[in-house]
């Protein structure tokens, strides 16, 4: 069975003027259904991993698989189209639209899917019960607490099925209390596979695997195959 995830031998360096290198030498192969944490220092290269895992950005050498899929020769729309269908992203900032309703927002979500609007809507519904927030349908994010933002969040990246969800740092901007619901929600998703970047050790612990990253290498791995 072909892997959710793969990458092999992944470097990134940011061009000049500022020449970074991000990430060196990476190699990560996540499977269906896992759950990783992506740890480590501020700049250690979580959030440019997430984002080559997640095609919004192209390594500078190596390879990216998705679902068993060479990225490297795909074009812009190509990628657009993979993450439209596999992929959903949630964010510390949540990146809500304020002048949609929760329920709008949602089904966004599904705006590359080529579905009639009411279809979208009946979807995005769906979707936000199963966050428990199926009274807040017509709330603008602005009259939402940060969890419950976070939840709506979480509705638009699932609502349309996705095989892999990608976080960077869901739990960034919440109490611990919403954290945790936010989590529960996360690890309890069926048939999901969960990459997600956290700074914090609770939440890196209720994943099931933990790979840790020092200036842009992968230093451990609890998961890496023997
Ligand atoms: N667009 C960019 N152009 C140039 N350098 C960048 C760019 N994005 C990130 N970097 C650099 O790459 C390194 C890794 O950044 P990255 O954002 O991946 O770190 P991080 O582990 O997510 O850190 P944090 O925990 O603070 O979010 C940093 O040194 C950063 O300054
Ligand atoms: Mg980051």
């Amino acid at each position: 069975m072909t892997a959710a995830l793969e990458l092999h031998g992944v470097a990134k360096t940011y061009p000049p003027p500022t020449t970074v290198t991000a990430l060196s030498d990476v190699d990560l192969v996540v499977e269906h259904g896992e759950t990783v944490a992506i740890t480590g220092a501020s700049g250690a290269g979580k959030s440019t991993l997430l984002s080559i895992l997640g095609t919004l950005e192209r390594p500078t050498a190596g390879t990216v698989r998705v679902a068993g899929a060479d990225t490297s020769s795909m074009s812009d729309s190509e990628l657009s189209g993979v993450r439209a269908w596999h992929i959903g992203f949630v964010f510390q900032q949540f990146y809500l639209l304020d002048h949609l309703t929760v329920l709008d927002n949602v089904a966004t979500g599904l705006m590359y899917r080529g579905m009639p609007a009411g279809t979208r809507r009946e979807r995005a519904a769906a979707a936000l019960e199963r966050v428990g927030l199926e009274g807040r349908m017509r709330h603008r994010p602005a009259q939402l607490s940060g969890g419950e933002r976070q939840r709506v969040a979480i509705a638009r990246a699932v609502v349309g099925g996705p095989a892999v969800l990608l976080a960077d740092e869901p739990t960034g901007n919440l109490d611990r209390a919403n954290g945790h619901e936010v989590i529960a929600l996360l690890a309890g998703l069926r048939d999901t596979t969960v990459v997600l970047i956290t700074h914090n050790g609770e939440v890196a612990a209720a994943m099931r695997r933990q790979v840790q990253l020092q200036d842009g290498r992968v230093v451990h791995d609890s998961g890496a195959a023997a």
